[in-house]
């Protein structure tokens, strides 16, 4: 068996233990994967993760950059009370398009917003309507902009909220700053920001899976 080959029995083994797919969650993979989606959504037993963190914060208002077809919306959607609020940021239409429908199905689409556009855009017009801080915000977007997102992320909580930012690891291309990729670059400045900012305090993780060898950091926002 190759390594990536265990990597994937042994999700499978947690999965189908701890976090089994419901009818809500195959459908909504189903449905991306027939609009013709990428099938870059985060694994089950890492919703699961997303769906405990986000009930462990209480959160009650959840803010996520990067919707693809809604499946970590599900899953974080699904950690708020009937009065909660979910705002998803997603720049392709079509995407957001699938993701609505999910939601919808899901019986979310009463406290989930799906706002279509660049985030660069949407995150200053959010912040214009003065919403009360986001508990939780999970990062999931084009990996270049991560640092901005982070500084949004800090502009838009409150002491005590966490901040994810997912796919930290990228195989391990993170520690290569010459690579000339630009989503290394863009993650490693994200990283750096968390590392030296008075009002974060943060750790980042490598995972092995069915998504392959990558990571997520965690930081919580400071007084
Ligand atoms: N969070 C999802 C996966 C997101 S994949 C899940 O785990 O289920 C990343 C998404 O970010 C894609 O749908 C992509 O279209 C979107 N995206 C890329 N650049 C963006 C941008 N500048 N602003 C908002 N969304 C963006
Ligand atoms: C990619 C993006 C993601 O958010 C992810 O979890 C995996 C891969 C990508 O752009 O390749
Ligand atoms: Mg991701």
């Amino acid at each position: 068996m190759s390594e990536a080959q265990l990597w994937d029995a042994v999700d499978a083994y947690f999965t189908e233990l701890l976090s089994p797919p419901d009818e809500v969650l195959t459908a909504a993979l189903a449905d991306s994967d027939a609009a013709g989606l990428p099938a870059i959504n985060v694994a089950p037993n890492q919703g699961k993760l997303l769906q405990l963190l986000a009930q462990l914060q209480g959160a009650r208002r959840v803010l996520e950059i990067g919707t693809l077809g809604g499946y970590s919306t599900i899953w974080l959607g699904r950690a708020l009370p009937a009065d909660g609020r979910l705002v998803t940021l997603e720049y392709d239409a079509a995407h957001a398009e699938v993701a609505r429908g999910n939601l919808a199905r899901a019986g979310l689409d009463k406290i989930t917003e799906v706002r279509v556009g660049p985030a660069l855009e949407s995150l200053p017009a959010l912040a214009d309507e003065h919403p009360e801080p986001f508990d939780l915000v999970f990062i999931d977007a084009d990996k270049v902009n991560n640092a901005r997102y982070i500084e949004w992320a800090l502009r838009l909580t409150r002491p005590g909220s966490l901040i994810v930012l997912d796919n930290v690891v990228r195989g391990g291309r993170v520690t290569d700053p010459d690579g000339g990729d630009p989503s290394v670059e863009g993650t490693r400045a994200a990283l750096e920001l968390i590392a030296g900012h008075p009002k974060l305090s943060g750790t980042a993780i490598q995972t092995v899976g069915s998504k392959g060898y990558d990571g997520f950091a965690l930081a919580r926002v400071l007084d």
